[in-house]
């Protein structure tokens, strides 16, 4: 697939597997997965199998990411875990304002602008996720959500910052549901973003940042969402947890 920007497609392991699980699917992956050099590939373990896997992946194709981190550096913040600590584990990407955090733990645009910040201060590339709910779409509402979340998700951020930065499309009836968004569906609203970074940054920036589509991605429907021109890689659930749907995925976006 000859694309304007390099795909990137990601695993978004959510709360599965455990270290032992962690390195079975990693060292599957490696193998089935060694030699593609036309798509970016990433994986995105809990924390706690960030260290294994991390060894795991040394000189391999297949890039380290990390679910969440703390806007701050340091200090008294139980149960957090800060940008410098993930680059222990030699972690380069780091998906922020999923919609399950925003959802379940109340992660405010506000709040996912300063650890994006935090983020590149630290040289991780932040995956700010974006998408509206099933209400918001049937009410029509899906592109002024959507522009709300861009502009308060990435203030802040440079021109160079903001092609430093992915973002993740992810629908939030899409995810773990089984229905994926029509592709002009996604087409669309992937426009839409590009125009709204035009908006708030340049034509130019725009023109250099991934956006991501997720939402139920899967091997027989990757080809035909990845051969958008605004579709720039997928971030993946469900279909990330097992190496024959994830490995096929990749392929199928080549
Ligand atoms: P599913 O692929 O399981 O729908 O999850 C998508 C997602 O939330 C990735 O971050």
């Amino acid at each position: 697939m000859n694309k304007e920007r390099k795909l990137l497609i990601a695993g978004n392991w959510k709360m599965n597997k455990t270290v032992a699980e962690a390195l079975d699917l990693v060292q599957g992956l490696r193998r089935e997965l060694a030699g593609v050099k036309e798509v970016d590939i990433l994986v995105c373990p809990p924390f706690t199998a960030l260290s294994e896997v991390s060894r795991a992946i040394l000189d391999s194709n297949i890039r380290l990411g990390a679910q969440n981190m703390s806007e701050n550096n340091a200090g008294a913040f139980t149960g957090e875990v800060s940008a410098a600590m993930l680059r222990e584990f030699s972690v380069r990407y780091v998906i922020l304002g999923h919609s399950e955090r925003r959802q379940f733990q109340k992660e405010s645009d506000a709040l996912i602008a300063k650890k994006a910040l935090a983020a590149h201060a630290a040289s991780l590339k932040p995956i700010v996720c974006v998408g509206e709910t099933l209400a918001e779409r049937e009410s029509g509402q899906a592109e002024k959500i959507i522009g709300a979340q861009l502009k308060g998700s990435l203030a802040g951020l440079t021109k160079a910052q903001m092609e430093e930065t992915i973002l993740a499309y992810e629908p939030v009836w899409a995810i773990g549901t089984g229905k994926t968004a029509t592709t002009q569906q996604v087409q669309d609203i992937h426009a839409f973003i590009r125009r709204t970074l035009v908006s708030l940054f340049d034509e130019a920036t725009a023109r250099r940042v991934r956006v991501q589509y997720g939402g139920s991605v899967k091997p027989a429907n990757a080809r035909e969402l990845m051969s958008q021109p605004d579709v720039d890689g997928a971030l993946v659930g469900g279909a990330a947890l097992e190496v024959r749907s994830f490995s096929d995925i990749v392929k199928n976006s080549i």
